[in-house]
């Protein structure tokens, strides 16, 4: 009995993590421990037998169990010791420099834009950016036949040989938003759509995907002259300069009838844009009074409602107001540029407030 417990003593002393110390309470103690035996033995000796090696029995079984417990504890403070050692933090350390996301100049622009239509009565409505040829093209009136199509360089979404779904496109412009606001709003209405359009282009003024904003004003009596004020409010407040002047250029648009360019007044000093002043011109946008075919496709009556509509690049928008040079920029995620161009998060723009403060 000696031997079995010298044996058990130092084995325990010996273990190196919990599972052997289990491994040897169950060689020892568990039901066919070798502990257990023995006891079980205790029925086939005599009284004067059992006498001695009973009380034996029992007190190696007690020493054994709290020699387990006892290495199990100082085990579990090993490893408690063993975490604290390798998960210390220097808390006298000297703090990281505070770091502040920013606003993209595009989500800026966009905010200002729509804070300036809102103060005009103009909701903002959205449109999908995978949208059907019909929606994209025919609906406004661009057949298949049509140049303006291949001009714009479409994105078609891939199909699989014998899918007869209507080919789909991404988006080439935020007209088809028109279309899809009056089908299902009808007239009047008064909105602006910005949101990202596609197109396969890319120069210094050119990126695949870039971002418009389009208008739709329809009602009972709504002209061209209601136009002309509308945005010449628009420039105004978004460049800040009053009486900034506009020149209203014929154009055509298969979606508009007539159809207009419209020009801001700027000037070129040393090389700087001025918006606002001097006698250059710069082009910001198309737009029209809307083609009785477009209202047709969203089933609005063009005998009884008629209005104007206009697109406009919020990049290009953004560029001469904050005087970006390089489209390519916006999209590449430079944080030296974004730091620069960015704006503060919590300066929401709004009339009240100020737009670009
Ligand atoms: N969709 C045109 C483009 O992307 C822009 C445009 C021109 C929109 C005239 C209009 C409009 O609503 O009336 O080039």
């Amino acid at each position: 009995m000696t031997d079995l417990r010298d044996k058990y003593i130092q084995a325990i002393a010996d273990a190196g993590d919990e599972n052997v110390l289990e491994a040897l309470r169950v060689q020892a103690l568990g039901k066919k421990g070798e502990i257990s035996l023995q006891m079980r033995e205790l029925g086939r000796m005599t009284p004067e037998e059992r006498q001695t090696a009973g009380p034996a029995l029992n007190a190696l079984k007690d020493e054994i169990n709290s020699a387990l417990a006892a290495r199990k504890e100082s085990l579990g403070d090993a490893a408690l010791n063993d975490r604290l050692r390798s998960e210390w933090l220097d808390v006298t350390l000297p703090a990281r420099g505070r770091r502040q996301g920013s606003i993209h100049p595009i989500s800026q622009v966009t905010e200002e834009v729509t804070a300036i239509f809102a103060d005009m009565g103009f909701a903002v409505a959205e449109g999908p950016q995978v949208d059907t040829d019909w929606y994209n093209f025919d609906a406004l009136n661009i057949p298949g036949h049509h140049p303006a199509r291949a001009e714009m360089d479409t994105f078609y979404m891939h199909r699989a040989p014998g899918d007869n779904r209507p080919p789909h496109v991404l988006r080439t412009h935020t007209s088809p938003v028109q279309i899809r606001h009056m089908e299902k709003h009808g007239a009047p209405c008064r909105i602006i759509a910005p949101g990202r359009v596609y197109r396969a282009d890319y120069d210094q003024t050119h990126t695949p995907m870039f971002n418009q904003v389009e208008g739709l004003a329809i009602d009972k009596d709504i002209s061209m002259a209601n136009l002309k004020w509308v945005l010449e409010e628009f420039f105004a407040a978004f460049f800040e300069v009053d009486g900034i002047k506009t020149r209203f250029r014929a154009s055509h648009f298969p979606f508009t009838e007539p159809s207009a360019e419209v020009d801001i007044q700027c000037s070129w000093v040393d090389g700087q844009l001025k918006i606002g002043e001097g006698d250059g011109w710069l082009e910001v946008l198309g737009s029209g009074m809307v083609h009785p075919h477009v209202l047709r496709s969203a089933g609005v009556d063009p005998s009884q409602w008629q209005g104007f509509a206009f697109g406009m690049g919020i990049d290009r928008i953004a560029m001469l107001k904050y005087g970006i040079p390089d489209l390519r920029a916006f999209f590449d995620s430079d944080l030296r540029w974004l730091r620069h161009y960015g704006f503060a998060s919590l300066d929401v723009p709004t009339l009240h407030g100020g737009l670009s403060r």
